[in-house]
């Protein structure tokens, strides 16, 4: 498949059976916060995009979207306060779609939404935890640099875990 063979648009309803087969996955949750159901319902995905839908645009939340199905998400988080110029990305795809160079895509392609619809955002970050090489690998291929490793950040399974924590800049002063 061609890596720029996917689409990322706003969620809609319709969208929630092919998000839940897609995020219903143990894989992918172990990788992720603990907020993120496990497992995975299409009721789920329904009170997810209908969360998506009452935000006010511009949309934070993506459908990553693969011969017209929803089989993926990228969004941010808009800091507050004194952070009020950052947001922190996210991101999940489909284990069938692994390994193949979509998400760095994706992530690129959210990186240049985000800097041109959210103007007072100067920097957008991720942590990935300390096993996750594969998003790990997406964050450098898409140009964030790692600025540190956030020590014993994170309780997940049970096992406290390191933070790695990226970041893409805006302009680099
Ligand atoms: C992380 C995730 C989004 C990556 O999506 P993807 O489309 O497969 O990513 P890409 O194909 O663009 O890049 C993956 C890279 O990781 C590498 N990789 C994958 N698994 C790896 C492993 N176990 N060890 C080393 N490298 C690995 C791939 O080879 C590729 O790198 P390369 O292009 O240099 O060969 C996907 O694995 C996923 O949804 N994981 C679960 C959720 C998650 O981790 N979200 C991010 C939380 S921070």
């Amino acid at each position: 498949m061609h890596t720029r063979d996917f689409e990322l648009r706003e969620w809609q309803l319709s969208d929630a059976a092919s998000l839940a087969e897609n995020a219903n996955n143990i894989h992918i949750w172990n990788n992720l916060r603990d907020y993120f159901p496990h497992p995975y319902w299409e009721e789920d995905g329904k009170q997810f995009i209908g969360m998506t839908l009452g935000k006010p645009l511009p949309a934070t939340e993506m459908a990553l979207v693969i011969d017209g199905k929803a089989v993926g998400g990228i969004g941010i988080v808009l800091k507050t306060d004194v952070e009020r110029i950052g947001a922190e990305i996210g991101y999940w795809l489909g284990e069938n779609y692994w390994n193949r160079g979509v998400m760095t895509e994706a992530v690129k392609e959210m990186v240049s939404y985000v800097f041109l619809h959210f103007p007072e955002i100067r920097k957008i970050y991720a942590t990935s935890f300390d096993f996750n090489i594969a998003s790990q690998r997406v964050l450098q291929k898409a140009g964030f640099e790692r600025e540190g490793i956030l020590k014993q950040a994170a309780m997940k399974n049970g096992k406290v875990i390191n933070l790695h924590y990226y970041s893409i800049l805006k302009s680099p002063k």
